[in-house]
């Protein structure tokens, strides 16, 4: 791997939810009515949108984030470890009178989950003036749809390339898919938007579908590539789409391709499985290529 595509200047302004994680182990989900004796729990700093901001953090973007956070506890929280992995925090809102989001996570033995978001203040979040300029700027879909629709078009009349993670899956009005240069959806998003030609047809040049432990596909005008997930024991999925669109972004904000940024940000989401929770699970920089290193040796 090129130094380069990880040693990056370029500023990733990330836009989008807050949560905190609450988590209950199990050695596997409950079926509806039934209560299941847990092993373990444990509160942890999350939502796509923390989660992507730490992530192109930690692998050395700039990074600024739009969210909104409850005037609450977990809201102070969320804010000070966004500070302390080195988020540019000067575009945060707080709601008054509304709690900081929830996110309540059940893992199994498998490291897979089940989550359920209940927004809060996320849902308040609103467009924010940006001065910096950014050489991307990436969303999800925990924050009203309309918000990231008017980042999008901020972000495209400055020149930044747009990245959105359509997570939640949410129907995209066409207006909406017009502003977005790259999609990363999941195996289940893409299929709920219609498939990646149906992507493409709306106005997306690059598609690129995550596969979890199968890799990822990347889907553009005349080309495709597949590429193999790098193989670790995963104990904790929880982030690990985020780990991938954050560093992602902050390898492309850097100057590296689309294949070389995918790789790089296959690491970051392995890694991240290998350890519990969502924000603590992001490695650095210094660590993803420690590990693509180990793993080409
Ligand atoms: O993608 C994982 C995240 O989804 C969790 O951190 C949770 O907060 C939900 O937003």
């Amino acid at each position: 791997m090129e130094a380069r595509q990880a040693s990056s200047n370029g500023r990733v302004l990330v836009v989008g939810s807050a949560n905190l994680d609450i988590v209950g182990r199990a050695p596997r989900h409950p079926n509806p009515g039934e209560t299941l004796i847990g092993t373990q729990y444990a509160e942890y700093a999350g939502g796509k949108g923390l989660n992507q901001a730490v992530a192109a953090s930690r692998a050395g973007a700039p990074t600024s984030f739009i969210a909104a956070l409850g005037d609450d506890t977990a809201g102070a929280t969320l804010r000070s470890i966004a500070v302390d992995s080195g988020v540019d925090v000067a575009h945060l809102q707080t709601i008054a009178g509304t709690p900081t989001g929830r996110a309540l996570i059940v893992v199994d033995d498998d490291g897979e989950n089940t989550i359920i978001v209940i927004p809060g203040a996320n849902a308040r979040c609103e467009p924010s003036e940006v001065t910096e300029d950014s050489a991307v700027v990436l969303a999800q879909l925990e924050i009203p749809t309309p918000t990231v629709a008017e980042m999008f078009r901020r972000a495209k009349s400055k020149g930044a390339r747009t990245v959105l993670n359509p997570a939640p899956a949410a129907a995209l009005p066409p207006d909406v898919l017009r502003l977005c240069d790259i999609v990363i959806p999941n195996e289940h998003e893409v299929e709920l938007l219609g498939g990646v030609d149906a992507l493409h047809a709306g106005g997306v040049h690059t598609v690129i579908v995550t596969r979890g432990a199968d890799g990822i596909e990347i889907f553009e005008p005349n080309r495709h590539v597949a590429l193999p997930a790098f193989a670790v024991t995963a104990i904790d999925t929880t982030g690990a789409g985020d780990a991938f669109c954050g560093s992602l972004c902050a390898a492309l904000a850097g100057g590296a391709d689309i294949d070389e940024s995918s790789r790089f940000a296959m690491a970051t989401a392995a890694i991240a499985t290998t350890r519990p929770g969502a924000v603590p699970s992001m490695p650095t920089r210094d660590e993803v290529i420690r590990f693509i290193q180990a793993s080409a040796d």
